[in-house]
């Protein structure tokens, strides 16, 4: 269990030492943090714990396994978070004194208001709602937006139909309560082991060159617990409050990333928006759109290879349900791929099977398919609707450099709190490949792409 390996340990070191320095010294970082391109519709994407990250912290644990086992269960509270949004129940912490999280993973820039103000945002698509701590927030990180500074800021009153709009969007994510007292359309939601409170707003907001006049978003004035990425949300979900359907005019609900690696020290990748510059040629599959939870990216997948064989996978495991919202997402904020508990387990014992009886198999954490000797490594494809995505060994493994441990970087989706009926296709099975979300001609791209 101990030795280096390197998936994290590069980054890790990297991440105390470097420290402050690294963000100034490293090129990358100065590209980062320079004005967007004036035409450029293509951002920089950071891990949040990246050299160049101003959010990124000091690694809690120095040993890869206990990264790992943190990244895991992080991941847990995420998956039960979407599940719960499927099942239309808020979501109640489950030990509320340890540190829960499920903030996504990764950040790019963005400017509000008038003179601009940079905030780094989370990416989060699947969600609908974006929003960012402000003046006099209590509880908020020190970094806010000084909604006092801007002269386009706006509250908007109760009565104007967005404010409805997000009301009945948050009755899925949170207690529903509008308060209108005070002629501001006022909200308070929970995300994660957070609760966070705040009012209706507008102003202009913008990633690229272009901005986006009268941006409707959260401003957070009250927070507590440790969920909320702390520059706020960036909501890339389908839904009509998220950022892409605001921005529609100018990117035609079309955006496709590329995520970084979690082995590169660098952890750079790229948020491109709107049609042009898209790849032309890629593999795709039908997009589907799940009434039960519409901010979802939904695909459908109808089965994994592992090596050639076709594992067996009950039908239902893997079905799409508009009734129950049951099927497969592509998430930005979980880590580790997670199917139901029948998928799963039949894909694990057909790659168990392929490294013969007589290999040992070990566990790490949440990790059950773990190997400490070598082992011939089969190829995973995830099979879409008319498409076939072969995983390069690094987006369905972690293993260590002395080549200790090596382990199958899935998961059976979380029993807790409803019996989950959501696959998710999360950011290591993701990373250095583009994605693209092609609302107007209902598709979902994958190519690889090294973007880091
Ligand atoms: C980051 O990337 C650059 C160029 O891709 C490379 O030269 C450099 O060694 C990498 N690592 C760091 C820490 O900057
Ligand atoms: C918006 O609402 C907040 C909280 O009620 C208030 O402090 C602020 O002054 C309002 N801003 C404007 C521009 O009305
Ligand atoms: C939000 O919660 C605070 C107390 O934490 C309460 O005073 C406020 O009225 C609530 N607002 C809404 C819209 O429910
Ligand atoms: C498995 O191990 C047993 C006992 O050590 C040995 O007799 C057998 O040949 C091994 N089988 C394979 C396929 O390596
Ligand atoms: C995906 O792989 C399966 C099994 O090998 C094959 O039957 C199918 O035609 C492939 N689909 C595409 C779109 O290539």
């Amino acid at each position: 269990m101990e030795g280096t390996i390197h998936i994290l340990s590069l980054s890790l070191l990297l991440i105390l030492s470097l420290a402050q320095a690294g963000e100034l010294t490293n090129p990358k970082c100065a590209k980062f943090h320079q004005d967007n391109n004036k035409d450029s519709t293509t951002l920089q994407v950071l891990h949040v714990n990246s050299p160049c990250s101003p959010l990124k912290q000091q690694q809690k644990y120095t040993s890869w396994v206990d990264n790992v086992l943190q990244m895991q269960s992080k991941d847990t509270n995420r998956l039960q978070f979407l599940a719960s949004l499927v099942a239309g129940r808020s979501f109640v912490p489950i030990g509320s004194g340890r540190q829960i999280l499920q903030t996504p993973s990764y950040i790019v820039k963005a400017k509000i208001g008038t003179p601009p103000q940079t905030l780094m945002v989370a990416l989060d698509n699947s969600n609908d709602f974006s929003w960012f701590p402000c003046s006099g927030c209590v509880g908020c990180s020190s970094t806010v937006f000084a909604s006092t500074k801007s002269t386009t800021f706006n509250n908007v009153s109760c009565e104007r139909a967005v404010c409805s709009l997000v009301c009945n969007y948050l009755v899925l994510t949170s207690v529903p309560k509008r308060d209108c007292d005070a002629g501001t359309c006022t909200f308070n939601l929970t995300y994660g082991n957070s609760n966070i409170g705040g009012g209706l707003s507008v102003d202009t907001f913008a990633l690229s060159a272009d901005p986006v006049p009268q941006f409707n978003f959260g401003c957070i004035r009250k927070a507590t617990g440790s969920s909320a990425p702390p520059q706020g949300l960036l909501a890339l979900g389908r839904g009509s409050l998220s950022f892409m359907s605001q921005a529609d005019s100018l990117y035609k609900s079309t955006f496709s990333y590329c995520l970084p690696s979690y082995k590169s020290p660098n952890f750079s990748g790229t948020l491109r928006l709107g049609p042009k510059g898209q790849p032309l040629r890629i593999k795709t599959t039908p997009l589907l759109r799940n009434p039960r939870r519409s901010s979802f990216y939904y695909v459908n997948l109808v089965g994994v290879k592992v090596g050639k064989a076709i594992v067996k996978i009950p039908p239902s495991a893997l079905a799409f349900n508009p009734n129950t919202g049951a099927g497969t997402i592509i998430d930005s904020g979980t880590v580790f791929t997670r199917l139901v508990e029948a998928a799963y387990t039949a894909v694990r014992n057909e790659f168990r099977r392929r490294m013969g009886r007589n290999t040992t198999v070990t566990s790490l954490g949440g990790f059950d398919t773990c190997y400490t000797v070598p082992i011939t490594i089969p190829t995973i494809t995830l099979m879409f609707a008319g498409m076939n995505v072969t995983l390069p060994q690094d987006n369905f493994l972690i293993r260590s450099s002395s080549s200790t441990t090596t382990c199958l970087a899935m998961a059976a989706s979380p029993a807790d709190p409803v019996n989950s009926v959501l696959n998710v296709i999360a950011s290591w099975q993701q990373q250095n490949h583009r994605i693209l979300f092609d609302v107007p001609n209902s598709r979902v791209g994958v190519a690889r792409e090294a973007c880091s």
